[in-house]
């Protein structure tokens, strides 16, 4: 399985930081952004990964990540997405590389405490999609699941006004090669992205969509406040005497 992760977007919600270098290079306690979602996936056994950025600053990801040997990659792969076209759009680039072969696509704002490769392991074994998800107090913010009493997804809603639970869907996407075909069938959404919810609707109407609910904390990095809340989760795990530092 290849590993996708998403590094793209303007970031501009984390202006003024944004303006010198790209969100997912801002430091996160002690490594940058983006080392995070590398190391899940390397953890889940993937070592072919493609990188998709954008904006500014697209050049940096290569002068610090190299050819991906130091993350114990085989190799990693860069594309460059022009523009604000959203998180299935950027994931479209990564057709050429990963073609017909299942994917492991992860946000490159996403952090988790464990690793992901009970999950992934799952996924070996069925086709279409897998989504994780995780409870969180502020559903808002994000895509939601509303689950069966089976434990089978009925619906998603993308930032719903009214969650129907308090289960996001976090930036963990498993896919058989069937995702591409599903983008390019697509329509942009209200705020002109292709929308990776969208994607994930499609899959839950062919009743080919898992979801797994999972263990440990979980959060993104991509506002001041999220940022803030994943330094100190990512301190406090590699340096759990720091819980009783903060004020
Ligand atoms: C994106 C997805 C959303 C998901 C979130 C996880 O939101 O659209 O469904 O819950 O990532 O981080 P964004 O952070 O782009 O607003």
């Amino acid at each position: 399985m290849k590993g996708v992760i998403l590094a793209g977007g303007l970031g501009t919600r984390m202006l003024p930081l944004t303006k010198i270098t790209n969100k997912h290079l801002l430091p996160v306690y002690n490594q940058p952004m983006i080392y995070y979602p590398i190391q899940t996936l390397v953890r889940a056994g993937i070592d072919e990964i493609v990188l998709v950025t954008g904006g500014h600053y697209a050049g940096d990801f290569l002068n610090l990540l190299g050819n991906g040997k130091d993350f114990g990659l085989r190799f990693i792969n860069y594309a460059y997405q022009e523009g604000e076209g959203g998180i299935a759009d950027a994931l479209r680039l990564a057709r050429v590389f990963t073609g017909k072969d299942k994917i492991v696509v992860i946000l490159g704002d996403n952090i988790l405490e464990k690793d992901i490769t009970e999950y992934v392991a799952r996924f070996k074994d069925q086709e279409g999609a897998k989504i994780l998800l995780k409870e969180v107090p502020d559903p808002e913010r994000f895509g939601v699941a509303e689950l069966d009493p089976a434990g089978r997804v009925v619906d998603i809603v993308e930032k719903p006004k009214k969650p129907k639970s308090n289960l996001a869907v976090i930036g963990v996407y498993m896919y058989d090669g069937q995702v591409y075909d599903i983008i390019q069938n697509l329509k942009p959404s209200a705020r002109g992205e292709l929308e990776i919810t969208d994607v994930n609707t499609a899959y839950l109407r062919m009743g080919k969509l898992t979801a797994d609910v999972i263990d440990g904390w979980w959060t993104d990095a991509g506002t001041y406040a999220s940022l803030y809340r994943a330094t100190r989760f990512v301190a406090e795990k590699v340096d759990p005497k720091l819980k009783d530092h903060w004020f």
